[in-house]
């Protein structure tokens, strides 16, 4: 198991995976780490939906690539060109986002215990996100590649129908792949270094 200073400093988001399945120990170390994470009052508003099966892999698949699709082209203040997004859709072909072990993950308000939704929706959205980092350290400490997919968020009913969730009662915070690396990389460069970031007074 790797230091967990070595595993921050070498995580970053890993999109094309091998088909090679993931062990059930894996997986399921993966989840307990999801739910080790801080959780706003204790609350443990959360919902993970794990997809295995290759039938719903292979239609999430699908919809992250079309949600991609939808982000490069609607949602950037500099959308992409349609020749540069045909270029990325070749390159997906390929089987980028293609992962053995999907995770979706949802923020779960069935029973609620703040007199403030707004800031206890933010809060639980907090909790998933520490959620998610927990999820894709522990698969970085494996030696496992993980990606944390938003753009669901941009199909949220597609998805929330594909992954069997009712919308009224889970909010998609996010899906996440993960698989063995296709190749090995390195952590991705930080454009802000500590001195643009931190203020101390
Ligand atoms: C909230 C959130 C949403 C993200 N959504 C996507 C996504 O939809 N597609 C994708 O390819 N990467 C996504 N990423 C990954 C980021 O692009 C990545 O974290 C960033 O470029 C920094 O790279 P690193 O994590 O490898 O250091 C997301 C990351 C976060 C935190």
């Amino acid at each position: 198991m790797a230091d967990l200073f070595d595993t921050m400093n070498n995580r970053t988001m890993v999109r094309e995976f091998r088909e090679t399945p993931l062990k059930k120990e894996e997986k399921e170390r993966i989840l307990e780490s999801a739910i080790r994470a801080p959780t706003a009052s204790g609350s443990e508003q959360w919902i993970f939906v794990t997809v295995d099966s290759v039938v719903k892999r292979n239609k999430l698949y699908d919809l992250l690539t079309e949600a991609q699709k939808v982000y490069f082209s609607k949602m950037l203040k500099k959308p992409w060109s349609n020749e540069r997004i045909d270029k990325w859709l070749k390159d997906a072909e390929a089987g980028l986002f293609k992962a053995p072990f999907y995770v979706a993950v949802f923020v779960d308000l069935r029973q609620r215990f703040c007199t403030i939704p707004r800031i206890e929706e933010l809060w639980a959205h907090q909790s998933v996100a520490a959620a998610i980092e927990n999820m894709l350290l522990a698969a970085t400490g494996l030696g496992i590649g993980g990606c944390w997919f938003g753009v669901p968020l941009l199909m949220d009913n597609d998805f929330s129908d594909l992954l069997g969730a009712k919308r009224e009662e889970m909010q998609l915070a996010g899906v996440l792949g993960f698989g063995y690396p296709k190749e090995k990389k390195s952590p991705r460069h930080r454009k802000k270094g500590l001195n643009d970031v931190v203020k101390s007074i």
